[in-house]
């Protein structure tokens, strides 16, 4: 101990400032990006006394647990604070080689989360002060440090003892997605077992069914997998955690409209096997089906901390509010599209672990179907068509293996899903997706393949908003859109009559196109524009500009539901995140003849707001 405190001088940055400052991404900064490590200096005071309790997690399976944290300090200041350490021997034997250049010694990760004691009222009068915090399965074992100066020049001060899960390597936070066809889902989850100690699968049944067991592959990334280190990337630095194994397991030949059980299972080289909880999702309807179908639509959610933590910035914090809506509404949805920046972890990878458990009982029972976003994808000369570091040097890589989405290629993040009655052509903005390249290739191969007389809803996706939005910045640019979107796409939309076009990026909500009204019927007109970024992350402000074409607006959080009843009639309805309350909605009242009738040369080539 003594050796490692020793060890223990200086801790590596956090690299806060040099983060992407792009408007779209909250303020800027990812919370733990905040602390000033490099400065950090040694301050250990043996007078100090922090204790962790219970120091066994999870005795029961539980992959989630509070912890108390005791702290007794004699020279208690309100800038104290306390950072949570996973794994919980945080010096410098887990660094990697350097040129040199850094401070030494020094050590290598980032907490995954911290908390001011000061937010405990008589904290600094007495010094004594009981935290609790909310602890989640990551695979390691955990221990809690006092730093003194604030995060700008921070100084260790003490440091408890250990507690840790009684199986760390558990498989937990199953998240579901669409397969490559309609009858198969797929299954997701991360574990601490790698092939060579234990062989994954989903066992899977329903009533009446024989129970399956059906295989899962295992993949992860490493630090190497992030992008490069130049411009102070937390990802391949101080943010990288191990991220443990990733399984996804196919579940084939579903039967339409049944409701399946499963538990996720690890057979162990010893002969013994690791069970997961029970787990249910209903399969998908068979495309075309009549019959009610729910879908819920919002970007920008990031995560969020039950305990407090992280509440430098006061990120996100609609994030636990709208999760809270949607689990509550559970029993009435069917899918759920969280159409970029997911997690905000900007290359702290820690916080992807964070935001699957966060978002696990609305994952394990219904589709959880992402797209990329800038927070995901963006990182200078790596191929994304923004040149921004809103990932932190993450490159999509994280996103890209922690979910499963029906993509040819996961690295291009762009697919169609069919869920009933719905099509869903899915884009990826941080990819090229103009007239000649692969992506445009796709989207108009997407639209035009679907037979809309038993398909009739066509919902056109992006992360950017590449249709029409009056967020501030926008309307500052003069664009009311991501320059090159709708130049580049709106002849599709319109051929391919898309009734609706969803987009994150701008956290507020907005709907467009003045010439539907609230309510259209008949003849397809053109596409209605939602703007739906309001999810959790930092809201966008409007412009003072409001163009006739933009209908309804709201600064809040907030996401939208979409309830097909059958062929002729859809309900939308945008709801805020902080009571579940219906703020707007319309119906889409049609037949399919209405559809026939409109043909693309017939209609206007483009909505009013061109
Ligand atoms: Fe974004």
């Amino acid at each position: 101990m003594a050796r490692f405190l020793l060890v223990l001088l200086c801790f590596i940055a956090l690299l806060g400032s040099s983060l992407g400052s792009s408007h779209a991404n909250g303020r800027g900064e990812q919370s733990l990006a905040q602390i000033n490590i490099y400065e950090t200096s040694l301050a250990l005071d043996s007078s100090v006394h922090i204790h962790a309790s219970p120091q066994t997690l999870g005795s029961q399976g539980e992959d989630t647990e509070w912890v108390n944290v005791a702290i007794s300090n004699p020279k208690p200041s309100s800038d104290d604070w306390v950072g949570v350490f996973s794994p919980a021997k945080f010096d410098s034997s887990a660094c990697w080689q350097t040129d040199g250049k850094e401070k030494a010694p020094f050590i290598c990760s980032s907490p995954i989360k911290y908390m001011y004691p000061n937010s405990v009222p008589d904290y600094t009068k007495t010094g004594n002060v009981i935290l609790k915090f909310q602890i989640i399965n990551q695979r390691a074992d955990i221990s809690f440090a006092l730093f003194s100066g604030g995060l700008w020049s921070p100084k260790l001060v003490g440091v408890s003892n250990t507690v840790a899960f009684a199986n760390p390597k558990a498989p937990v936070y199953p998240r579901l997605a669409l397969g490559k066809n309609w009858d198969e889902m797929t299954v997701t989850w991360t574990s601490g077992y790698n092939i060579n100690e234990a062989i994954p699968f989903i066992e899977w049944s329903a009533k009446g069914l024989a129970s399956r067991r059906s295989p899962a592959g295992t993949i992860t990334f490493s630090r190497n997998s992030m992008c490069d280190v130049m411009f102070g990337n937390p990802a391949r630095s101080v943010g990288w955690r191990d991220p443990g194994f990733i399984h996804t397991a196919f579940l084939k030949e579903l039967w339409p409209n049944r409701e399946y059980i499963y538990r996720l299972g690890h057979d162990l080289v010893n002969g013994s096997t690791i069970w997961s909880k029970n787990y249910t999702f209903v399969s998908s309807p068979y495309p075309g089906q009549d019959s009610l179908q729910q879908v819920i639509i919002f970007g920008d959610m990031g995560k969020g901390e039950r305990d407090g933590s992280n509440e430098y910035n006061d990120y996100q914090p609609g994030s636990l509010k709208t999760t809270d809506q949607i689990i509550k509404d559970l029993k009435n949805i069917d899918i759920v599209f969280h159409i970029g920046d997911i997690t905000y972890s900007n290359g702290y990878i820690s916080q992807w672990d964070q935001f699957t458990a966060q978002v696990q009982p609305i994952a394990s029972t219904v589709p959880y179907m992402i797209a990329s976003g800038n927070h995901e994808r963006d990182w200078p000369d790596t191929g994304s068509f923004y040149g921004g570091k809103d990932s932190g040097g993450e490159c999509g890589v994280p996103a890209e293996t922690m979910f499963y989405f029906p993509a040819e290629n996961r690295a291009k993040f762009w697919y169609s899903a069919d869920y009933g009655m719905f099509r869903f052509c899915v884009a990826d903005t941080e990819h090229d997706w103009r007239e000649g390249t692969e992506q445009y290739k796709f989207i108009e191969r997407c639209l035009a393949s679907v037979d809309r007389k038993t398909q009739p809803w066509l919902i056109f996706i992006a992360h950017r908003v590449l249709g029409y939005s009056t967020n501030d910045w926008y309307g500052q640019e003069g664009t009311f859109e991501e320059p090159m979107g709708r130049e580049s796409l709106q002849k599709l939309w319109q051929k391919y009559k898309v009734d609706l076009a969803f987009y994150g990026h701008v956290h507020n909500y907005e709907r467009t196109c003045p010439i539907y009204e609230d309510h259209y019927s008949g003849t397809f007109q053109g596409t209605i524009h939602v703007v739906v970024g309001g999810a959790g992350a930092h809201l966008s402000p409007f412009s003072s500009l409001q163009p006739k074409w933009s209908l309804v607006r709201d600064y809040d959080f907030g996401f939208v539901k979409l309830t097909a009843s059958n062929h002729s009639s859809l309900l939308f309805e945008y709801k805020k995140s902080n009571n579940g309350q219906v703020h707007d909605s319309f119906t889409i009242s049609r037949d399919y003849r209405d559809v026939l009738a409109c043909a693309h040369d017939s209609c206007e080539p483009t909505t009013s707001a061109a």
